[in-house]
């Protein structure tokens, strides 16, 4: 069974004084959350990414103002518009991954499923493209 991108609306608790969200590891993402990390005053017509993850897992949610992110699965590209609070992708491995059309003063935060491990990125297109012909 391949593992495929969702968009995955949380939990919403709705208040007059500010309403709240909140993530359980394995519970509304389907990975164990080991590191997170957030992307900010990213410029505008800035891009982040451009890369694939070997294994692994992320979740992504605009905490804050809105971008997008582009997925290609070595097959096809899908385009997913975050910008809602209680609302995140999750990325699975194996697909290249761009980030752009950031808004002012967006915040990116990721959850993932890894420590940070350099040898797990894969930067070339070419690389990319030839791992995921192999698993087909
Ligand atoms: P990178 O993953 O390339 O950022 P993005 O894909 O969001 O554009 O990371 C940029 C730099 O930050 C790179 O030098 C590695 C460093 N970094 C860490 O040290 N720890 C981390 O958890 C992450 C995500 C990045």
């Amino acid at each position: 069974q391949p593992l495929i991108p969702q968009l995955i609306s949380l939990p919403k608790i709705l208040d007059d004084r500010g309403n709240l969200s909140f993530i359980e590891s394995e519970k509304h993402i389907p990975f164990r959350i080991q590191r997170c990390y957030w992307i900010y005053d990213v410029p505008g017509g800035e891009l982040r990414g451009s890369h694939a993850f070997k294994t692994q897992h992320e979740f992504i949610i605009a905490l804050s103002g809105s971008f997008d992110v582009l997925l290609h699965n070595g097959k096809k590209e899908e385009r997913y518009s975050l910008r809602r609070s209680y609302q995140g992708l999750y990325v699975p491995p194996m697909h290249f991954r761009t980030l752009d059309n950031f808004s002012t003063n967006s915040v990116a935060l990721v959850l993932s499923s890894t420590a940070y491990d350099p040898d797990d990125y894969i930067w070339d297109w070419d690389v990319f493209q030839k791992a995921c012909a192999c698993k087909i």
